[in-house]
């Protein structure tokens, strides 16, 4: 068994399958209303305008829907996506190919835009504000400058790291849009939606069950979905019911809350190896065996959200909703 699997970071095989279940439009888009209804607003006002629409930066934890909402943003203004990410930009010239590539209103993605290297970033400064670029041509002595005329274009940058971005950058950003974890409502819909897509039938409280225990997040309630389904046709079922849905998920290791052995190996270590902390993320990492960029990305964000960890200056906490959930006794100042 795959034992990453509430972990909110796709795979290759999975990305296949989440090109399918990506809604096309806007309207299609589940939840996240405030984003969704400001993105529109700018969106229609471009058009209105006949412009591209400002650059936009969305952040927020993996697998809440970024690189969904890019597609969404390009289909919705009529342009064409490039995508690409921060550490495959690694020339000026690579960036330069692709935006001298771009037409008037195409999109440009750029994935994990933290990862960008300095020198790239600057090159991207005159680009974003006055849609062009400098470059350099030739060598030595003869080498000279060419400003080059960009098409007017939307870049849509998306980070699981805002912090990391450098001011510079984010100022050039017209749109900030946070993604956060979604509601249990909006997930149980995104399965109703998906189960459609993969011609799979599940009842009502299935779909609520699947909900609560994907940790907010639409990439982890379809693949949840996908292995129930798995379970559901093994065992010669045509339709989803609550106790299927719940006898798989325990098959799967995913608890009531979404939470898998690594969350508990990280709350737990927390707790039995640090006296409940408070204790640094490299130390914690260093001692279950984890890296600390996927604790600090992946597993802790939700962990904080559902308040079973707090983060102070001293370090991680374990708050008495952890030691409650794995049953075990709260004494604080121990
Ligand atoms: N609002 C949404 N409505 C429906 N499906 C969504 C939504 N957001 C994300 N998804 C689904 O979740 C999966 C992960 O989304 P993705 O855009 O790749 O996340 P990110 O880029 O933030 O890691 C995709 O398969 C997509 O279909
Ligand atoms: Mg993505």
């Amino acid at each position: 068994m795959d034992e990453r699997v509430v972990s909110a970071e796709s795979t290759e095989t999975e990305e296949i399958t989440e090109q399918q279940l990506r809604p096309a439009l806007l309207k299609e888009y589940i939840g996240q209303d405030e984003v969704k209804d400001n993105l529109s607003i700018f969106m229609k006002a471009a058009k209105l305008r006949q412009e591209a629409l400002d650059h936009v930066l969305l952040y927020g934890p993996p697998g809440l829907g970024k690189t969904t909402l890019a597609a969404i943003i390009a289909q919705e203004m009529g342009g064409q996506i490039k995508t690409t990410a921060g550490p495959a930009i690694e020339r000026a010239g690579d960036l330069a190919a692709i935006l001298t590539s771009l037409e008037p209103g195409d999109v440009l993605f750029i994935d994990e835009i933290h990862r960008l290297n300095r020198v790239i970033e600057e090159i991207l400064y005159p680009a974003m504000e006055d849609f062009c670029i400098d470059i350099v041509i030739g060598k030595g002595p003869t080498a000279r400058s060419v400003r080059l005329d960009l098409p007017p274009f939307t870049l849509v940058g998306a980070t699981t790291k805002a912090g990391m971005i450098s001011a510079p950058l984010r100022d050039r950003f017209g749109v900030l849009s946070r993604l956060d974890y979604y509601k249990p409502d909006d997930l149980a819909k995104i399965i109703h939606r998906s189960a459609q897509v993969f011609d799979v039938e599940l009842t009502k409280d299935a779909e609520v069950e699947i909900a609560r225990r994907s940790r907010g997040t639409p990439r982890i309630a379809n693949r949840l979905l996908k292995r129930v389904r798995d379970f559901a046709q093994v065992d010669g079922h045509d339709s989803i019911s609550l106790d299927l849905a719940k006898h798989a998920l325990e098959r799967l290791q995913v608890d009531p809350l979404g939470l898998d052995h690594i969350d508990e190996k990280l709350i737990k270590g927390i707790i039995h190896r640090f006296n409940g902390g408070p204790v640094g993320i490299e130390t914690i990492a260093a001692s279950i065996g984890e890296e600390s960029d996927t604790i600090e990305e992946v597993y802790e964000p939700y962990l904080l959200q559902i308040g079973f960890i707090q983060r102070t200056p001293r370090g991680r906490v374990a708050t008495q909703s952890s030691y409650t959930h794995f049953g075990l006794e709260y004494r604080k100042d121990g």
